[in-house]
């Protein structure tokens, strides 16, 4: 195994941006696009080009790819428990190397780094440790079919994992796609998001320490271009995306033709209900932290609708808003910012539309927390955390994925009636429910439409904990055990005649 501190951690992420801008990560080595084609990567918080990168095609697909399918037969052979040290020695490394991440991504995204970036770090060498760990459950079963013969089944790994990732949490969602892929024996192509392309291929190059060139490929560049020539691949075996239901749609359908499996990770609209009996300063900071606020609400499980029973909607909203104003808005890298800014000029004009909507409708907003003062950040992408109340029930901010920090507070009088309106959404990813009454409590768990439902408490993803959707927001789990087995190996059924 390579010395683990031949790459020299670097805190000022700008001097990261020089090293690594421009370039995908193709078989261990940092190279550009094949057509020399680059990128802006703008610095959401000044508006100021922090660097280019790669604008990758299917020329640039092709070649990482064939370097992904050579490495993998190699890897394949080499035993489970091995291939699982080598990805926890990855999380090590991480773990070593989490500061200058968390800068770097604070940079390209505009994440805070106090609340979030340095969280997102985190979990990121968490994940790789916890996957390290799971190498050896990748076992079969034996199956009593016949007692002349011997059946059995094994895990085979797929081949050529293609991993598609978003710009929110992107180390982590990356992390998620790779760590079980590569334990289970496959070689991964990631594509990174043209918003946030510098982190995760920090975190690539920090792996390239420790596993074999080839066995993870990272290309930069635009969704149509270097997407979908990645899903359309005739060696890319799987497909993982995380992302909007309508990329999603285009990628399952372009995955279709080939009949390759998919797993989708999208939107959601998660509602949170806090009935009668709730104990209300708890649901309150459930909210605010179910709301994401300190990441400008842009994750996919925001508890962005939230449903307060009329005795307790004004106080719900006035202590909220108060817990919303204490959050300071400010330079994503100061120690002292709890909220920075909207990842993107096209995220902040549909966050933007979206409040403009809202108050056009006669909702009432409650703008919370107050835009940086300094000048420096003036033109930056920041928006004021917004409560909604006194939508109309039909009003889009209600039914749609807004990704930003909008919370819709919707007052309800029946436990009936707010379990029909949390289920009338396109979407299923989370759900919420505040109640002392045990009862309540364990009927709404059952009722809600939903992969995730938590009872009073609003965590966020963890590694070990199964994760996915129903209905559009998406196919298949992520993280946990299950997420390995299920979607990054093939069952493989073999039966010896011993006669
Ligand atoms: P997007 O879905 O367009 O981008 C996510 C990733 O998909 C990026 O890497 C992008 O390059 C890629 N992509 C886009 N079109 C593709 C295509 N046709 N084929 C293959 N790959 C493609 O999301 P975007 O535009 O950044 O955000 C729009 C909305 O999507 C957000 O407002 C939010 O509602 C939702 N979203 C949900 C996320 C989640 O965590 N579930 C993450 C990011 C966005
Ligand atoms: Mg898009």
């Amino acid at each position: 195994m390579p010395d683990a501190s031949t790459l020299v951690t670097q805190t000022d992420p700008r001097a990261l941006v020089r090293e690594l801008e421009g370039k995908h990560l193709i078989d261990g080595a940092l190279v550009p696009a094949a057509s020399g084609k680059t990128f802006d990567v703008v610095n959401p918080a000044t508006l100021q080009v922090i660097g280019q990168t790669a604008d990758g095609d299917a020329e640039d697909v092709a070649r990482a790819v064939e370097a992904a399918a050579a490495a993998q037969k190699a890897w394949a052979e080499t035993p489970a428990r091995e291939r699982g040290k080598l990805i926890a020695e990855c999380g090590r490394l991480l773990e070593q190397h989490k500061e200058e991440l968390a800068r770097l991504v604070a940079l390209e995204t505009g994440k805070a780094l106090r609340t979030e970036s340095r969280v997102e770090a985190g979990v990121l060498a968490d994940a790789f440790v916890f996957y390290g760990g799971l190498a050896s459950e990748l076992k079969g079963e034996s199956i009593p079919f016949n007692p002349k013969m011997l059946t059995v089944t094994s895990r085979e790994p797929i081949g050529v994992v293609g991993a598609i990732i978003p710009w929110n949490v992107p180390m982590m969602l990356m992390a998620f796609k790779i760590a079980p892929a590569l334990v289970a024996g496959n070689a991964v192509v990631v594509k990174s998001a043209e918003e946030a392309p510098y982190a995760v291929l920090r975190v690539c190059q920090i792996m390239n320490q420790v596993l074999p060139k080839g066995l993870f490929n990272l290309l930069s560049g635009f969704g149509p271009d270097c997407g979908q020539p990645l899903v359309a691949h005739p060696k890319v075996g799987k497909v993982t995306f995380t992302g909007s239901v309508e990329a999603g749609k285009a990628v399952y359908r372009t995955a279709a033709e080939k009949l390759i499996p998919v797993t989708l990770e999208l939107g959601g609209k998660s509602p949170m209900i806090v009935m009668a009996d709730a104990d209300l300063d708890k649901a309150v900071a459930g909210a605010a932290a179910g709301m994401r606020f300190t990441r400008q609400g842009q994750s996919c499980t925001a508890s962005s609708r939230i449903y307060v029973h009329r005795s307790l909607r004004d106080a719900f909203v006035e202590k909220l808003k108060a817990k919303v104003d204490d959050l300071v808005m400010g330079d994503p890298l100061d120690e002292a910012t709890d909220i920075g800014t909207i990842v993107s000029q096209q995220q902040f004009e549909r966050v933007k539309s979206y409040i403009a909507q809202g108050k056009a409708e006669g909702g009432t907003a409650h703008l919370c927390s107050q835009v940086p003062a300094d000048e420096a950040l003036s033109r930056g992408y920041y928006v004021q955390p917004v409560i909604f109340t006194d939508l109309p029930a039909d009003s889009r901010l209600i039914t749609e994925e807004i990704f930003g920090p909008v919370a819709c507070v919707v007052a309800f009088d029946d436990y009936e009636e707010v379990i029909a309106a949390a289920n009338d959404s396109v979407y299923g990813l989370a759900a919420t429910v505040w109640t002392r009454d045990l009862k309540t409590a364990l009927n709404a768990t059952k009722r809600l439409e939903a992969g995730f439902v938590q009872v009073n408490q609003n965590l966020v993803v963890l590694p070990n904990l199964s994760y996915g959707g129903v209905k559009q927001s998406g196919l298949g789990k992520e993280a946990s055990l299950e997420a390995m087995l299920e979607h990054f190996t093939h069952k493989k059924t073999i039966i010896f005649n011993m006669e």
